[in-house]
């Protein structure tokens, strides 16, 4: 569904982009049925967090839980441990496109997944389990309230012993790294399909959200133009270690990511249910 489309909805040097596109700009969300191939088609071979997030894993036996799953970027990593997996979904274009992954890939894989539509702030799935997963930073998509129903339902579903393994930004680094600090970064990069594409991520320093947008590249002369865009919340480590806490999380430990990009470096906590 195209979003409603006034040159204020996206920031910056992206909106007045949009802006001069007049009505051939298609403003959609990046995880609605249009946005989801783009968000799939370039993420499907990113790697970031990968390698950490399993190593993590692997330490605790068990079933996964893994929270906005996607179009399945880490959870074939995790069924690849040879765990069972069950990768929670709001977005129906994600699970489609995880739908076809899955059909994809080897019985003894596909198997192993159980994917369900729900919302990461409110699910109850009736069991526990041992790893809950929500990675890339995901948790910047909710408000205080998504995250208090987050938390509370992340409790009632970690088995005694359990992990919550969540990766958000390290902003305090993003100050010292001598990293570029402009309101606004463009990047081009091209899709695992061979699809290149202009990307803006509007975030000027102390802002308490950044917006990612997306356009084809070139920007065709005439036509219809597939613009996607997501506007996240920042969350800091130690701002998100703090509602862990009072939430009943205790963080036991704080893994370092690779940079994500020119502009945050990431970490993984893992909180476990306080005693
Ligand atoms: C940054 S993507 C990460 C997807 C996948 N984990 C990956 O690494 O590629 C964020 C995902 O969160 C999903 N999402 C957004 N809000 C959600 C919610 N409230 N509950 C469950 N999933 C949600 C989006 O549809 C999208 O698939």
């Amino acid at each position: 569904m195209a979003l409603a489309l006034t040159p204020l909805s996206v920031p910056g040097d992206a909106g007045r982009l949009i802006a001069g596109l007049g009505d051939r700009a298609e403003l959609h969300d990046l995880y609605d049925p249009t946005g989801s191939p783009v968000y799939h088609d370039l993420s499907v071979r990113d790697t970031h967090e990968v390698r950490e997030l399993i190593a993590q894993v692997r330490r605790t036996p068990g079933d996964v839980l893994e929270l906005a799953a996607g179009s399945g970027r880490l959870t074939l990593p995790l069924l690849a441990l040879g765990r069972s997996v069950t990768a929670l979904e709001l977005s129906e274009g994600m699970l489609g496109l995880l739908a076809e992954r899955l059909a994809e890939s080897p019985a003894r894989l596909r198997e192993r997944c159980t994917p369900v539509h729900g919302d990461m702030s409110s699910f109850a799935l009736g069991r526990r389990f041992d790893v809950i997963v929500l990675g890339t930073t995901t948790i910047s998509l909710l408000d205080a309230a998504g995250r208090a129903g987050l938390y509370a339902a992340v409790r009632e579903h970690l088995a005694p012993g359990g992990r919550f393994l969540l990766s958000t930004a390290e902003i305090a680094e993003r100050a010292d790294s001598g990293a570029q600090t402009d309101a606004e970064a463009v990047f081009e990069v091209t899709g695992a399909g061979g699809s290149d594409y202009r990307m803006h991520e509007y975030w000027p320093a102390g802002a308490e959200t950044r917006t990612v947008t997306i356009f084809p590249a070139p920007i065709p002369d005439s036509g219809p133009v597939t613009v996607c865009t997501t506007t996240v919340g920042v969350l800091p480590a130690d701002r998100l270690a703090t509602e862990l806490e009072q939430a009943g999380l205790s963080v036991l430990a704080r893994h370092p990511l690779p940079a994500g990009g020119s502009r945050h470096h990431d970490v993984l906590l893992e909180a476990g249910v306080t005693a």
